[in-house]
């Protein structure tokens, strides 16, 4: 194995339905900045590619939940989600959509590619397909019991509950969620990637780094998780996958039997990075194959967990059919961000959505960068919560960081008006920490080379430390009537450790170190000046003093924790929101207004009224469950909500024909819902 010439890193493309949460942040985002910004720092060269994945189901989803076309929604994500990064310096190369023309034209050259080598099996098979809408079913579209563990509304392709994998056709009672009917089969004709043909030279490569008899990469490097989850998956016995779908929303398939047909998006999505790199190679007069085609090139996938096998086995699969093209050195996969000791949920409203943190707190990305990641979820699910930020914040970026920065320049303006002093004579304390300046930063280089930021960022913390304790040891501010020839040197050295955090927090928190380099009025030096011990020259000058953090106040935490607890649609006061229905199925039910006639107890049932109910269209019988609370007399009159639909059931042996509409507080009582309007019996409620 060489080393390599370039880096081509790629951060997993994130979905364009819906807003960034730190979830995705801490996952995959700022580890990938943090790897490109330190290479970039140490003049490597490197093609950093993002942008948004825009085609499958969950795009269409989202669209039809919210009445829009998927290009509206994915225009609307596209652009919001760019702006968050780039707000949060995510330094993309290029940050480009899978609905481009260019990555249609891309991804389909590559599918006629492996076309032609017969790559692809064709097969037929039987599908789900809803006759209403007239369309076949993505596996998300149906819902049904879990054959494994019995959950209601699993999907075709997973089941929330127990987390197996399926396939649509094994749900029990399978509906449509479009029509909300039993779907019936229909052949159907795909094209298949035969993973099983792969196994075996997946399974080698996997385990050894061995491809083709080249040892690609040092398989000790990678994660034991990313391991363990791919030979999991490989030793399950590898099965040939679908690569197209019966759908309009995504990338056509190039060919005459392939009408109505498009590729499946985890097909064209990898190849996205492709398409971007091309593109922003032809924007920089660059050769887009050095960086997909030569073998010193080392290309890392950033993703968090659930997108592993995409990247490990199903997209090698098809770059090895492909000419030329190489294939990952490393996948670091992080494991999932957790908020607050519960799991992140977008549906239940439980995360921390990016742009918010943007908005309440101004200029303190970088503190949400230091914070994430400080606790990335790198080696197992880790817990953001907002007490922790506020205590990093305060207690390592302001007490130790800020601290020591605001004393060596507040120091060095009042005793030298800003002039960095001469470099004296060095004592074995100064000599210690100028070896600290030149260990530490080997460290750090070789701890992001492992991607092991959370070390790295702790040791650049360390340096900050290292300075912090420095002047706390040494005293200036004691000897400066007694030696002043000595406090020169120790201000002179406390100004080169400042100038060294500049170079290493770089990669974590680069406005703040721009921020500091700006103070310090020097450029941000690359990474080869690391551990220089003369990186600020004797008699510069150096600018005014400013705070560098900030301390972050009880009430900001308190009201980001209520916020949170007040947003999230799974509070422990109320029930929590029911799963979702479509239209069709609200549809379904028949509610109108009623008016009670009559009403009795019934006999050896406390809780129970035997009411009479005029429902315009009939009058009928209701056992309500009631009695608690209203005496028969009370109810004579009432206008009242009926679901009149609803199938007869015997209670106590009296058949009720229908139900009683109530709205119940959380301490039991009950209230009728009725219109507040003069609505006759029979008008209907929807
Ligand atoms: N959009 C996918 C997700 O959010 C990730 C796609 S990564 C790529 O899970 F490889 F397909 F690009
Ligand atoms: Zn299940």
């Amino acid at each position: 194995m060489k080393e390599p010439k370039r880096h081509t890193i790629t951060a997993a493309l994130p979905y364009a339905n819906g807003p960034l949460h730190l979830g995705h942040l801490a996952g995959v985002y700022i580890a990938a900045d943090i790897y490109a910004r330190f290479l970039r720092s140490n003049q490597e060269d490197v093609a950093f590619i993002c942008g948004s994945d825009e085609h499958g189901a969950a795009i269409t989803l989202r669209a039809k939940k919210e009445g829009k076309s998927p290009k509206e929604i994915v225009d609307l994500y596209h652009t919001n989600n760019k702006e968050v990064f780039k707000k949060l310096g995510i330094s993309f190369d290029i940050y480009d959509r899978t609905s481009s023309k260019y990555h249609h034209k891309t991804a389909q050259e590559l599918f006629l590619e492996l076309e032609k080598k017969n790559a692809f099996v064709k097969k037929e098979s039987e599908q789900y397909f809803d006759k209403d809408f007239n369309q076949f079913l993505a596996d998300r579209y149906i819902t049904g019991e879990c054959p494994k563990c019995n959950a209601a509304n699993a999907y075709g392709d997973q089941c929330e509950k127990c987390g197996s994998a399926l396939s649509p056709t094994e749900l029990i009672n399978p509906k449509s969620t479009l029509s909300g009917k039993i779907p019936e089969l229909r052949k159907t004709t795909h094209w298949y990637l035969p993973l099983n043909k792969h196994e075996g030279w997946l399974k080698n490569w996997i385990n050894t780094g061995v491809f083709r008899g080249k040892q690609l990469h040092d398989v000790s490097k990678w994660k034991n998780q990313v391991v363990g989850q791919c030979l999991s998956w490989i030793n399950a016995g590898l099965q040939p996958r679908a690569i197209t779908r019966d759908l309009d929303w995504g990338v056509k398939v190039p060919l005459k039997d392939g009408e109505g047909k498009v590729l499946y998006v985890w097909f064209d999505a990898p190849i996205g990075y492709i398409s971007a790199t091309k593109k922003w190679a032809e924007e920089k007069n660059k050769n887009w194959e050095d960086y997909w085609k030569s073998e010193d090139t080392n290309l890392v996938h950033f993703l968090a967990k659930d997108n592993i096998v995409f990247h490990t086995i199903i997209f090698p699969a098809i770059l090895s059919e492909l000419d030329g093209y190489i294939l990952p050195k490393n996948v670091p996969a992080n494991e999932f961000l957790n908020l607050e000791g519960q799991k992140l949920s977008t549906s239940k409203n439980w995360a921390v959505w990016a742009e918010d943190f943007l908005n309440d707190f101004p200029n303190q990305e970088d503190v949400l960068r230091y914070v994430l990641c400080s606790i990335a979820p790198e080696n197992k699910d880790s817990d953001f919560s907002w007490k922790d930020f506020q205590a990093r914040n305060n207690n390592e970026l302001c007490s130790i960081f800020g601290n020591f920065i605001n004393r060596a320049l507040v120091l060095t303006q009042k005793y030298y008006a800003g002039v960095v002093p001469t470099l004296g004579e060095l004592i074995e304390i100064d000599q210690e920490v100028l070896l600290n300046l030149e260990e530490i930063h080997l460290q750090i280089e070789k701890d992001i080379r492992a991607f092991k930021f959370r070390d790295g960022l702790s040791n650049a913390m360390k340096l900050a430390r290292v300075g912090n304790k420095y002047l706390a040891e040494t005293e200036p501010w004691k000897l400066v009537k007694t030696n002043p020839e000595r406090v020169k040197t120790i201000m002179n050295i406390s100004l080169q450790i400042s100038a060294n955090l500049v170079i290493v927090f770089e990669p974590f928190m680069p406005k703040k170190s721009l921020e500091l380099a700006n103070l310090l009025n020097i450029e941000i030096p690359k990474w080869s000046y690391c551990g220089n011990q003369n990186l600020i020259l004797e008699g510069h000058q150096i600018n005014k003093p400013n705070i560098l953090f900030e301390k972050i106040e009880d009430e900001i935490i308190e009201y980001q924790i209520n916020k949170l607890k007040s947003s999230n649609k799974n509070q422990t006061k109320f029930s929590p929101m029911k799963d979702e229905i479509t239209f069709d199925e609200f549809s379904k039910m028949d509610i109108r207004v009623g008016i009670i006639k009559a009403a009795e107890k019934v006999e050896k049932a406390d809780k129970l009224l035997k009411l009479t109910v005029d429902t315009g269209i009939d009058v009928r019988t209701v056992v309500s469950g009631i009695a608690e609370h209203f005496s028969a007399d009370d109810v004579v009159g009432k206008k009242v909500s009926v679901l009149l639909n609803l199938a007869p059931r015997k209670i106590r042996g009296v058949e009720s024909q229908g139900m009683i509409l109530m709205a119940e507080t959380e301490d039991g009582e009950l209230s009728f819902v009725a219109p507040t309007k003069e609505i006759n019996p029979g008008n209907t409620i929807r």
